[in-house]
């Protein structure tokens, strides 16, 4: 299970671009100030923190699936709702919300169509509902190049162990169109760009080899010969090196109203 992964270590794999991406979903989603709003598959919080900023803990609601995310979640969200929960058995009334979103959730859902549904059920008619992923193959340059690498180190291939493959969601207009078979109105998308910053290489590298998410749990299923040769790859394709750098990351992103 790879969120089952300590928070900080996903804070430092993913969780850097999350306050960024967040803020820009809630602007693409005309998410308002005085809005109650639900973060599906919140993770370590740390989108979810762009949220009280916006509208206030006391209308934030978060749920999540991975047991020490919700502890993470419970500690750093005080006087939000926090429930240990799935999209697709979304633990409240109909109506409930002005907005639903989800950052980089839809795509490792069990059940999408399940998952939306509940979002669209539990925002009120005219409300928003809107989500975004990456776009892994190409532009979310941190994933792109880490899974290029892994394959052109992979003798035998890398089969569905490379987290593009059968990859949902992750193309342009496909969570719109998973949006329009939701049911959901004036449906809209397009890409959001954001950057994170990092130390060096090192601090860049470093939580891969917690096991944090599907790149994670890949790098620490090779032997220590071949990890150092995957970090030594990585680090020459991304070009950079023991000084500080910025790295791009580009999602696609739905909103419609229910
Ligand atoms: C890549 S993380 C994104 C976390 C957070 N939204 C962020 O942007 O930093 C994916 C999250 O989705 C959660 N997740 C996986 N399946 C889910 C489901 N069916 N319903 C809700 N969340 C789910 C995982 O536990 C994980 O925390």
């Amino acid at each position: 299970m790879t969120f089952a992964a300590p928070p900080d270590a996903y804070d430092r794999l993913m969780g850097r671009y999350s306050y960024a991406l967040c803020e820009a979903l809630t602007e693409a989603a005309g998410v308002e100030p005085e809005a109650a709003v639900l973060d599906v598959g919140a993770g370590t919080g740390m989108g979810t923190k762009r949220l009280v900023d916006l509208v206030g803990a006391a209308r934030v609601a978060a749920v999540e699936p991975s047991e020490t995310f919700v502890q993470a979640l419970r500690e750093r969200l005080p006087g939000s709702d926090v429930r240990h929960a799935s999209a697709e058995a979304l633990p409240f009334e109909d109506d409930t919300f002005d907005a639903a979103l989800a950052h980089l959730v839809v795509n490792f859902m069990a059940d999408p169509d399940a998952g939306v549904g509940e979002m669209r059920r539990v925002t009120r008619p005219g409300g928003v509902v809107a989500a975004c992923v990456w776009d892994y193959a190409e532009r979310m340059t941190l994933l792109a190049t880490f899974w290029d690498t892994a394959a052109s180190l992979a003798s035998d291939g890398l089969g569905d162990r490379d987290e593009r493959s059968g990859m949902r969601f992750a193309h342009e207009g496909e969570l719109a169109e998973l949006w329009r078979s939701a049911g959901l109105e004036d449906v809209r998308g397009g890409e959001i760009v954001v950057s994170a910053g990092y130390e060096n290489f090192e601090d860049l590298w470093e939580p891969f080899t917690r096991g944090v998410g599907p790149a994670g749990g890949y790098a620490t299923s090779l032997d220590g010969e071949r990890q150092a040769a995957l970090r030594d790859e990585f680090r020459r394709r991304l070009d950079v090196g023991d000084g500080p750098f910025r790295l791009e990351a580009l999602a696609w992103y739905a909103a419609g109203r229910a």
